[in-house]
């Protein structure tokens, strides 16, 4: 049900602790960064599409009744909205233990809005992850996250905070925004 992803991802992509490198947020990381940037810009990525798909039993869930969050899929007509953030190699330790259940850092092309692009790395949970739990119908998806809680809060907060952030950021997502809609006529 969980796989501890930190050390892979430690060993994997190896960075010295100074060296600067930009990371794209597609969920929580576009509302909540509680870490060090120095910089930070809407982008959007292309080919990937945000689903509610991932199990989260550490953060929005527990084991017993798992809550959903965000991971990409490969759609090649897709984009992606979210939120470029330029940091210190460093700053990925503590992400890489709060993304611990299932996501694997990986490099991709991020745009800006000003037209420029530059590589850098998303965190993307893969089917093939023990807590990936993959498509279900909207409505059913809907009321897992109307109910679940788990200790980082409830798991409808997380999805109406992702609804509002990217409407604040004027992107398009109907998968997230039919969620919400869904969600806010659950009972609590
Ligand atoms: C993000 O907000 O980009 C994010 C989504 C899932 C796991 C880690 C980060």
């Amino acid at each position: 049900m969980t796989l501890d992803t930190t050390h892979i991802n430690q060993q994997r992509m190896p960075f010295d602790d100074q060296a600067e490198l930009w990371l794209f947020g597609y969920g929580s990381l576009i509302w909540k960064a509680e870490f060090p940037y120095h910089e930070r810009h809407p982008a959007h990525i292309c080919g990937w599409a945000r689903r509610f798909w991932q199990g989260s039993h550490d953060h929005r869930g527990t084991p017993k009744a798992p809550g959903r969050v965000v991971t990409l899929v490969n759609e090649p007509d897709a984009i992606c909205q979210g939120m470029a953030y330029r940091i210190d190699a460093e700053t990925l330790r503590p992400l890489d233990i709060r993304e611990k259940n299932g996501y694997l850092r990986e490099i991709v092309t991020l745009h800006f809005t000003d037209g420029s692009h530059t590589e850098g790395l998303v965190y993307i949970a893969t089917e093939d992850n023990a807590a990936f739990l993959g498509e279900a119908p909207l409505n059913a998806m809907a009321e897992q996250i109307a109910s679940a809680h788990g200790p980082s809060g409830p798991n409808r907060d997380y999805l109406l905070n992702l609804a509002t952030s990217l409407e604040g950021l004027g992107a398009e997502d109907r998968h997230v925004f039919e969620l919400a809609e869904r969600v806010r006529r659950c009972p609590p």
